[in-house]
């Protein structure tokens, strides 16, 4: 397991390196109250600064961006100050997007506190905030300027919730990237056993795929595997005031994907079997009647990714192995979802 010491050896390295003087800690609340002195050993090589954030997605708008930059111009913070993000996805994304607009851009990186955040949002340069009604509505794809060793000890402070939204999306890189993976987690007792070694598949996986199409043009979207019917769910729970975690949601999208996968023909029938044991263990899957999926169906139209009746979808062909870009029409999503 990396700890917090690797991590802050390579950002003292970094920092002396680079000649930095001046960094500044963008965290939210709840991390600040657990984690304070997390990052006092930088103190001896540089200033540090702190910007706590309210915690939650709410947080991530353009009004706190601007409450940012300008604490960053008050401060008068040249272009050589650094932006240290750490926290989960909120953090990471608008610490992105705000390092890769003041003063045309500073350098940065993400030290991310949560699951998701450390196989996902602190990977890959995608920074964004939401607007009113779509999430990530404006953002830059934006690289970090050092990759730092993810601290798994962190998440012994993350409500089990979060920890199980986070393995919702580390079962999709084991379904897309690995069947060694999948049947090691088909062995956990508990997620809570989770090891650092396959959190690292997953950060080297993403950052592999990102390496070959870093602006999401093609390949990269076989990472949305389980998203497009994860997103409609999320949204279709939003509406009806029961809201559920980010990786809940995705779980049941890798189901009813894996579904499709295999009613099309891509994915063997004794795989789809694995899966569908394997994910209601984990995670409580909607029922798809026939008026959700009506629903799930708008939602799925009104995503920035798909066009008219067609909707994009990445297909499992094994366990371990996916196929990007499909589009599929609407009528044959509902036919073979409902048959
Ligand atoms: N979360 C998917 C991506 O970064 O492309």
């Amino acid at each position: 397991m990396m700890s917090d010491k690797e991590a802050i050896k390579q950002l003292t390295a970094y920092f002396q390196r680079e000649n930095i003087r001046n960094v500044v800690i963008l965290t939210d609340e709840n991390v600040n109250r657990l984690y304070p002195d997390y990052f006092s050993g930088l103190q001896e090589f540089c200033q540090l600064d702190h910007y706590v954030l309210p915690a939650g997605e709410s947080s991530k708008s353009i009004e706190t961006a601007v409450k940012i930059w300008d604490y960053l111009a008050e401060k008068q913070y040249d272009r050589n100050v650094f932006l240290l993000n750490f926290g989960g996805g909120m953090v990471c994304d608008l610490g992105g997007f705000v390092a890769s607009t003041y003063k045309r851009g500073i350098r940065f990186a993400n030290h991310p506190t949560t699951l998701l955040a450390m196989i996902d949002a602190a990977v890959g340069g995608k920074t964004g905030i939401n607007l009113q009604y779509l999430k990530n509505g404006v953002g830059t794809f934006y690289f970090s300027d050092i990759q730092l060793p993810v601290d798994s000890s962190l998440l012994k402070t993350l409500p089990d919730e979060e920890l199980r939204s986070g393995f919702g999306e580390l079962v999709k890189y084991a379904l897309i990237g690995s069947e060694e993976l999948f049947q090691k987690l088909c062995k956990l007792k508990s997620i809570n056993d989770l090891e650092t070694d396959s959190l690292e598949f997953c950060i080297n996986f993403k950052r592999n795929i990102v390496e070959k199409d870093p602006k999401d043009n093609g390949l990269r979207h076989i990472l949305n595997f389980g998203h497009t019917i994860g997103h409609a769910i999320e949204s279709y729970c939003a509406e009806a005031g029961t809201p559920i975690a980010h990786g809940l949601a995705v779980a049941q999208g890798l189901y009813y994907e894996s579904l499709l996968s295999a009613k099309r023909g891509h994915l063997p029938q004794n795989e789809w079997q694995q899966i569908a044991e394997f994910l209601p263990k984990h995670f409580q899957i909607l029922t798809l009647t026939e008026d959700v999926l009506l629903k799930l169906v708008v939602f799925m139209q009104n995503d920035k990714k798909n066009t008219g009746n067609l909707i994009n979808f990445t297909f499992l062909d094994h366990i371990g192995h996916a196929s990007p870009n499909f589009q599929i029409p609407i009528s044959e999503i509902q036919n073979l979802l409902l048959t």
